[in-house]
């Protein structure tokens, strides 16, 4: 089903991954006769100039449909645009704004090339859904389309064709900042949840008004950001480059994602973007992908200061030749591709091919046939923010929160006589939307304190507070954040407020500008004056609930600890307050569970539950010669997969069809999940396996399947699992995809700490 021959390697990629396959999909990225055709007669019309400005990328800086820019670096870019000499560009907004530049293209370029419109669409449009990482914790693929469904429905209309989404790094750090905007630590659940979200963006199809182009993003290894510093260095192993960070890309491909963009790092001292391996070989030839790569932004450009290219022009060579078909804003392809082909550094087949893999999305698109196609006024309007995206919004948002501590303080009766909300983030109406909110209006979210006012009773006090504001200044996506250390003139009034109150909501965490790009910590904790406000309400009154509003893990020992409950609540959007309210009053039984693992310390960091078991796993004889720490439990504080509910589920042993599983066998799994509660609730049952003994050494528990089951009180219901030989394959010391034969455990549990378990052999 690929164009190009398989590798041993890509074939055993494809075998080992039978849900990354969705042959309706990847079918669609195949190259179409018709299209390739006309991509033919096109490429035979177009000067050299004309193809590589199908590969030169600019960001909106200027208003392109106002009057012509009277002259500098505006009027330069101006002329690119109108000439024929820019593919693409992003941060063009609205309707309106994207038909009028359209036109500017179309009408004044020889050939009349429509012009691909991208932008970051990363958790909504104007309709904002929960951050990415908070929404892998809902576990719900369905729901997790959805979003991404509905958004792309929201841009599309607005003239988008294109987002640079879903950022598919796994990242096992919580001090990067970027860690909100994937899927977590995990590379099963990423991958599952990559291609959600590319079949969410894309639709049905990529010729339907509806859809946006996908990009799978930051290839490769981007998560793993040295001590979690964002654009730092990565260097890690073959084995985790094949076994942790490609899975989801190899799955977003699949899917038939449109477009990739590599990624700003290095990995063992090659940058990304200038990786031929990574580019050409890995992802072009033995994967098939036949869409377009677009660097990062002016990641063409950085080879100079990473040192390895003298100049731009040389970084133009390498990162083209190593597989980068589009530049994002380096301008590096503009100014020196044209010379360098005319030297015969760069050979005219490459110039070709970026070039037909770039109208190759476009004719896919539909607008090389309609370029006005998407921009739509009057469908902008219907679309942007409506009641229907607005409940899907407020439904992923509740499936997102995760209950992590209850000792019985919920559900909150809604006749509870007073309730005191509290806290920097108890009526913020901004925080919520996170970073990367694309077009959504600031402080447009529901606050926590307005979703507890409209869910209460009319004889409940609600009482606000909020004790001490955690930034002070300008909070936007581009400048460092300020935080509030020293003005507690508001503690009197919570303190009083939490006196009084029957129960305390406690709203902490991190501010949106705390996560996102460029915005790493060396220290998760709770910032500025937070934590001293939790101690301060707690003398008075310990019935605390501690509602966490966050982008990453975060170190909540103390809170936790102090709490009688605590509800993840991420940074969930536009429905925050109502989603939350749902769940602090039962409306909606907490159904989350983590997709990271949070630690006791933040030097634990990197921190994940699928780790190698290292020579020294435990004390000899209580002596300290072994893997540990001396001041912390290894352990994280909550693991992977953990999330509870108002009820509570019970597990059987898990029975299987066989214990010795042949390679082309199937091995099923079966055990009874039983509603022990008296509630209705849902719980993501969870399989792991550990490879007792590989020819590498295996992780000492990976994700091996999952599923949403919903139960009455006291309901049973019988699951299964099956797994084949394929499931168990890795990147083994043969540097291949194999399963080896040998003792393997599995486990099934609501959480990666799970305890019920069977052996089976592979033969
Ligand atoms: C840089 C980010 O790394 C990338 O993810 C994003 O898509 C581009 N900027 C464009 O905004």
């Amino acid at each position: 089903m690929l164009k190009t021959p398989l590798s041993g390697l890509a074939k055993l990629l494809l075998c080992c991954s039978p849900w990354f396959l969705n042959v309706a999909s990847a079918a669609e990225t195949l190259s179409n006769p018709t299209i390739e055709n006309r991509i033919d007669d096109l490429l035979a019309k177009m000067t050299l100039e004309e193809k590589i400005g199908q590969l030169n990328q600019y960001s909106s800086s200027y208003d392109l449909t106002g009057p012509k820019p009277e002259d500098g670096r505006e009027l330069a870019r101006y002329e690119d645009v109108v000439n024929g000499r820019v593919g693409s560009m992003l941060n063009v907004l609205g309707a309106e704004a994207t038909l009028a530049t359209q036109k500017l293209v179309v009408e004044n370029s020889r050939l009349g090339i429509p012009l691909i419109f991208g932008y970051d669409v990363i958790h909504g449009y104007k309709t904002i859904f929960p951050v990415p990482l908070a929404e892998a914790a809902s576990w719900d693929l369905e729901a997790i389309e959805k979003s991404a469904r509905i958004s792309a429905t929201e841009a599309a209309a607005a003239g988008l064709h294109w987002t640079f989404a879903p950022m598919v790094d796994v990242s096992r750090d919580s001090r990067w900042g970027r860690i909100m905007e994937g899927a977590g630590e995990d590379p099963y659940l990423g991958s599952r949840i990559a291609v959600a979200r590319v079949h969410g963006f894309q639709g049905g199809s990529l010729a339907d008004v509806d859809s946006l182009a996908a990009c799978a993003k930051h290839f490769a290894g981007y998560g793993f950001s040295e001590a979690g510093r964002d654009y730092n260095i990565a260097d890690f192993s073959e084995s985790t480059l094949h076994n942790i960070v490609l899975p989801p890309f190899k799955a977003a491909t699949d899917a038939g994602v449109a477009t990739f963009m590599n990624a700003f790092n290095e990995i063992g001292g090659e940058p990304a973007t200038a990786s031929h391996e990574l580019q050409t070989v890995i992802l072009k030839d033995h994967w098939g992908f036949d869409g377009f790569i677009v660097s990062d932004w002016g990641s063409i450009g950085e080879l100079v200061p990473h040192g390895v290219a003298a100049d731009e022009n040389e970084a133009a060579l390498v990162a083209f030749l190593a597989g980068n078909d589009m530049d994002m804003e380096s301008s590096a392809y503009r100014h020196h591709l044209a010379k360098l082909v005319e030297q015969g550094r760069v050979p005219m087949e490459r110039i070709d091919d970026a070039t037909r893999r770039v109208l190759r999305i476009k004719f896919q698109l539909g607008i090389m046939d309609n370029p006005y196609l998407y921009s739509d006024v009057l469908r902008e309007k219907q679309a942007l923010l409506n009641e229907e995206h607005l409940a899907a919004a407020r439904d992923i948002a509740r499936k997102s929160i995760v209950l992590m501590k209850n000792e019985g303080a919920l559900p909150l009766e809604k006749n509870t006589g007073s309730i005191a909300v509290i806290g920097p983030f108890a009526a913020d109406k901004d925080s919520p939307l996170g970073s990367w909110r694309a077009q959504a209006e600031d402080n447009s979210a529901v606050s926590l304190l307005e979703g507890i006012q409209a869910a209460v009773g009319p004889g409940v006090e609600v009482l606000y507070a909020q004790g001490a504001a955690l930034a002070t200044g300008e909070r936007n996506f581009t400048t460092e954040l300020t935080l509030n250390d020293s003005d507690r003139s508001g503690f009197d009034a919570a303190v009083q407020a939490a006196g009084k109150a029957d129960v305390v909501i406690l709203a902490i965490g991190e501010d949106a500008y705390q996560s996102g790009e460029a915005r790493s910590q060396v220290d998760v904790g709770f910032k500025g004056l937070q934590e001293e406000l939790l101690q301060a309400v707690l003398k008075v009154n310990r019935n605390l609930v501690v509602v966490l509003m966050n982008g990453r893990p975060m170190t909540i020992a103390q809170a936790d600890e102090s709490a009688a409950a605590v509800v993840e609540a991420w940074q969930l959007g536009s429905q925050s307050g109502h989603a939350i309210a749902d769940v602090l009053f039962g409306d909606y039984n907490p159904s989350g569970k983590l997709p990271v693992s949070f630690p006791r310390h933040v030097g634990q960091e990197p921190l994940y539950y699928n780790y190698k078991n290292t020579g020294r796993p435990t004390s000899p004889g209580g002596m300290v010669f072994w893997s540990h720490y001396t001041d912390s439990p290894n352990t994280p504080l909550y693991p992977f997969g953990h999330g509870l509910s108002y009820t509570t589920f019970g597990y059987s042993d898990p029975v299987l069809n066989t214990t010795e599983l042949a390679m082309d066998g199937t091995l099923t799994v079966t055990f009874t999940l039983s509603n022990t509660g008296e509630r209705a609730g849902t719980e993501i049952v969870q399989l792991y396996v550990r490879d007792l003994v590989g020819s590498n050494t295996r992780p000492v528990r990976e994700l091996k399947g999952f599923e949403r089951i919903s139960l009455a009180a006291g309901e049973s219901r019988v699951v299964n699992f099956e797994l084949t030989s394929a499931d168990l394959a890795f990147y083994s010391a043969r540097r291949q995809w194999e399963a080896e034969p040998g003792d393997f455990e599995l486990f099934v549990g609501g959480s990666s700490a799970a305890t019920q378990s069977a052996r089976f052999t592979l033969k």
